[in-house]
Parts: structure tokens; C-alpha cells; sequence
């Protein structure tokens, strides 16, 4: 398949908010075909239904990416239906800020199983139909603090460098298979990203900083439509952005 947008297969997790939903949004409007997979079905649904009455191609899959065999239903579903995958964004992921002394060992099982787990079996899921096509594009997300670390921020920096490092491993590994791979990296956006930060003194000072500062969601999916749109011969393999008042 050569580069563009228009037809591709895209599977998305995380899609029911914030940058999973906006890049649902803006390929489906270039022409991609998308499967929307995250645990909220209702949210999903409706924006399937939303893109499906506007003229796109969208289907849902309730999907909890801590679950291998439902991420594994979730790209099968996609192949089934419209016989390829195309890209796989492993997009799902949270955020609990904390600090270690508070001891949220909860927090830090859920962003292991959903922030790294989660990521790779996306890619366990992708990766047999990709070698099989002998094509493909898988997109992890990371973060800015996948490249620094902050104090309160501690775990979440760790599962994004994880993602980090097991993009580039997957970079190199992938080569045979014509599959490329792009990690992104996007500094403050505004999602729902910040609602789930279970400490409220913590998520009232960030959330004062990030409205600041965040730049729209839509940001970030023009920088997947950029990767995935570049010729097949073209790997856009990181992308770091941040919003221009970012310092961090
Ligand atoms: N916003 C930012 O400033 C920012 C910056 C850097 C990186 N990121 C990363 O961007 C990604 C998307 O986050 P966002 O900012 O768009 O936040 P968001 O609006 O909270 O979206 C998070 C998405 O992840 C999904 N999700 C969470 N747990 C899941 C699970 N177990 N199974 C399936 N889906 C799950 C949620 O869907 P359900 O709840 O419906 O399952 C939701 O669709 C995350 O990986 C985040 O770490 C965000």
C-alpha cells in the first residue's frame, strides 16, 4: 500500500476521548477506514454511529487493552471486516500523578498493565497480520515525560520511557517486514487525561498549570495523520511536541 491516508485500515485504543477521539476524527474525514476500541462501548458507539452518518467507515469494539485476547478481537475484528490493518495507535493509557512516599500501589499496577502491558499487546495483536502483509504501521504514544522525569510523576515517566525504549526495539526488529513504526511523544494537551488523577491536591495544581498552557487535541492527531500520510518508503519514526508556553 502506498502512503496517504485515504483507505487505510487504522485501529485505534483510547479512542472514547481526548487524542484517541480526535484522530478518529481527523482520519476518518481523509478517508480512513477506523476501529475504535476503549472499555467505555457507549462513547465509542456513538462516535462510530457520528462518522458512519457522515459518509466514513467506523466500527466499535468495547475493548479494556489489559485484556490480551479482547486487543487481539479488537485488531482481528478489523482484518475480518476489511481484510488488512493498516496502522495500529496504541494510544490508551492514564495518568494517576502521585508521589512514591503516598504509596498508590494501584495506580501503579494500572498504569503498568494499561501505559506498557497494554502497549504491547497492541502490538502482539498487530504485528502477525502486519509480517503476513509484509506492510504496516504501528504508532505507540509516549509522552514528554517519557523523555524527562518529575518529581509526583514518577511511575507514569517510567511506563512511558517503557514505551520509548520498546518502540526502538520494535523499530529495529521490524525492518524485514516493510512494517514501520513511530513513537510520539506529546507535551500537555487538553483531554480527560487529568480526571483520573485520583490525588485531588495534585490534580488541582496540575490541572491549573496544564489549562494554562494545553494546546487541542487535534494537534496530535495532525501529527499521526503526518506519519501515516508520508510515502511507504518514508519511516517517521519520533515526533516531540510540545505546546510553545510548555517550559518542561
Ligand atoms: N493529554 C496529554 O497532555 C498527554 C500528554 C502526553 C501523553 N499523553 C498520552 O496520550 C494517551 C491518550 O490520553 P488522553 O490525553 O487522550 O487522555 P483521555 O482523554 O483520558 O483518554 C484516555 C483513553 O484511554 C482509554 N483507556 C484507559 N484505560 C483503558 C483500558 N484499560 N482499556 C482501554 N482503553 C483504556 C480511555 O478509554 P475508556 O476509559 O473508555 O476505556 C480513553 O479513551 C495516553 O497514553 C496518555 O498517557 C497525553
Amino acid at each position: 500500500m502506498s502512503g496517504g491516508i485515504d483507505n487505510k485500515v487504522v485501529v485505534i485504543t483510547g479512542a472514547s476521548s481526548g487524542l484517541g477521539e480526535a484522530t478518529a476524527r481527523h482520519l476518518a474525514a481523509q478517508g480512513a477506514i477506523v476501529v475504535l476500541g476503549a472499555r467505555r462501548a457507549d462513547r465509542i458507539e456513538a462516535l462510530a454511529e457520528e462518522l458512519t452518518a457522515a459518509g466514513h467507515t467506523a466500527r466499535a469494539v468495547p475493548t479494556d487493552v489489559t485484556d490480551r485476547d479482547k486487543v487481539r478481537r479488537l485488531v482481528d475484528t478489523a482484518v475480518e471486516e476489511f481484510g488488512r490493518v493498516d496502522v495500529m495507535l496504541n494510544n490508551a493509557g492514564l495518568m494517576p500523578l502521585a508521589p512514591l512516599e503516598r504509596l498508590k500501589l494501584d495506580e501503579w499496577d494500572q498504569m503498568i498493565d494499561v501505559n506498557i502491558k497494554g502497549v504491547l499487546y497492541g502490538v502482539a495483536a498487530a504485528l502477525p497480520h502486519m509480517k503476513e502483509q509484509r506492510s504496516g504501521h504501528i504508532i505507540n504514544v509516549s509522552s514528554v515525560y517519557g523523555h524527562v522525569v518529575d518529581p509526583g510523576a514518577t511511575v507514569y515517566c517510567a511506563t512511558k520511557f517503557a514505551v520509548r525504549a520498546l518502540s526502538e526495539g520494535l523499530r529495529r526488529e521490524v525492518k524485514p517486514y516493510n512494517i514501520r513504526t513511530t513513537v510520539i511523544s506529546p507535551g500537555a494537551v487538553s483531554t480527560e487525561l487529568l480526571e483520573h488523577i485520583g490525588e485531588k491536591d495534585i490534580q488541582a495544581e496540575t490541572k491549573e498549570f496544564v489549562s494554562k498552557i494545553a494546546v487541542g487535541a487535534d494537534t496530535f492527531a495532525r501529527m499521526v495523520a503526518f506519519a501515516v500520510n508520508e510515502p511507504d518508503d518514508v519511516d517517521v519514526n519520533e515526533i516531540l511536541f510540545r505546546p510553545t508556553a510548555q517550559p518542561v
